[in-house]
């Protein structure tokens, strides 16, 4: 616990939480929702603090950026003159998956009166994130929204992503402007080949200006991922519940997320047993079995639809030693030292155990949180981990691990998973 803390502390700037020293020297959207859980065991006011720092960076349009850029530093590769965001403080131009609302809710839920102050605060600013999201990446409503970048998805380079991005171009530059592989071994992290693609979007969406239709139009990369997904649509039963704890009106986060959960049984696929994400270019379903695809068990489904994902779960689960690997085992796209591509991720453990208990598979869940412990104090704070042997890879002194850790060790309150049930 103490070595948890020291973690968080070390990473502490001030009010906000970068995700590892050097290696990502600002904030991460995501990222700080999972700090914030730790936080929230040490110093609840810090934990508020973490959203609101993270807030700082939203843009007049509800969007909230996957890094703002508090200060300067030089070690990290996009920075902000490549993406050109002229704001202060400077931020990125796309998003990550929306995981607050659920956090705030925990606070509220945590603390009491004051901590529904608090949440005042926070709830416009999340209504208009979601709203953002909600309109401008389903122009169509159909349901489900779109990302259009893989980093958007907070899973980097998964297999999911392969077929997808061989539609992007690439825009060439030399390895060394990589800073993440000053810190971290080259194979442990995505290909120069992802990195060229990555950057012709990053580019396409500065000449454009962000403007979200044009983004959303011009994108060569416009997926419906299935874990974004399932954490807007966990998101939207949040604030559902949010709205009406503070007297709001709940209708729209209940319509999000009654029309998503309904739409979300399209990437359903039978013979795979679980959900995939789907290619808006091609309308397709994409044939690669991630552990995104098991984050519906966030939602309300029916339980034979849960039966069958529980059933895939424990299949995965026979063929690895530390649970949960981020990519099926058994495929030839496994690689179990490479990022979003094998390895197991704290934050991933966490949401999945939340999704089985909502379900009732409290044994799957306490092997997930049991795994996830044994990875920590065998191997340290580390950013992903070795699904066959346990050893720790990427980053070291990483803020989710240990916030993870921290919530699951020393944490009082469950989380709110299900709560929307009664009120929405
Ligand atoms: C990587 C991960 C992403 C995370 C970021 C900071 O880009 O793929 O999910 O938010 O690092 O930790």
């Amino acid at each position: 616990m103490k070595a948890a803390e020291a973690v968080l502390r070390a990473n502490d700037r001030d009010g906000y939480t970068v995700p590892a020293q050097g290696l990502y020297p600002f904030q991460w959207l995501w990222d700080s929702g999972f700090a914030a859980l730790g936080w929230a065991v040490l110093d609840e006011e810090r934990a508020w603090l973490e959203l609101e720092r993270l807030f700082l960076g939203q843009w007049e349009s509800g969007f909230l950026p996957h890094i703002v850029f508090h200060q300067e530093d030089s070690g990290y590769f996009p920075g902000p003159e490549v993406w050109g965001v002229r704001r202060d403080p400077p931020t990125s131009g796309i998003t990550q998956p929306p995981f607050l609302a659920p956090v705030v809710l925990h606070l509220v839920r945590r603390s009491s009166e004051r901590g529904l102050e608090r949440a005042r605060w926070f709830y416009p600013h999340l209504l208009a994130f979601h709203r953002f999201l909600h309109r401008h990446r389903d122009p169509g409503g159909s349901g489900l929204v779109a990302v259009l970048h893989p980093w958007e998805t907070g899973m980097d380079n998964s297999p999911a992503w392969d077929l997808p991005l061989k539609r992007v171009p690439r825009r060439p530059f030399a390895l060394e402007t990589r800073r993440d592989i000053q810190h971290v071994p080259q194979e442990e992290r995505p290909r120069q080949e992802d990195y060229e693609r990555y950057l012709y979007l990053v580019s396409l969406f500065r000449e454009l200006g962000y403007d979200p239709d044009a983004c959303f139009r011009e994108s060569p990369f416009r997926v419906v991922d299935v874990g974004f997904n399932a954490l807007l649509l966990f998101a939207d039963e949040a604030l559902g519940e949010l709205a009406w704890l503070l007297g709001e009106d709940p209708a729209e986060p209940k319509g999000w997320f009654q029309k998503g959960v309904l739409a979300l049984e399209a990437l359903w696929d039978e013979e795979a047993g679980l959900y995939r994400s789907l290619d808006l270019h091609t309308g397709e379903r994409i044939p690669r079995d991630t552990s995104a695809g098991f984050l519906p068990l966030l939602l309300p489904l029916s339980s034979s639809r849960v039966g069958r994902l529980v059933a895939t779960f424990r299949a995965w689960a026979g063929e690895a030693r530390y649970l949960f690997p981020s990519a099926h085992p058994l495929a030839p796209y496994f690689e179990p030292r490479r990022y979003w591509r094998g390895p197991v991720w704290a934050p991933i453990n966490w949401l999945l155990a939340w999704g089985l208990i909502r379900h009732g598979f409290l044994e799957e869940a306490a092997r997930l949180r049991e795994d996830l412990i044994a990875l920590v104090e065998g191997s340290g704070f580390c950013e992903y981990y070795h699904p066959l042997t346990g050893k720790g890879l990427g980053g070291r002194g990483f803020s989710w691990t240990a916030a993870i850790y921290l919530a699951w060790i020393g944490g009082q309150a469950a989380f709110p998973v299900g709560l929307g049930g009664p009120n929405l």
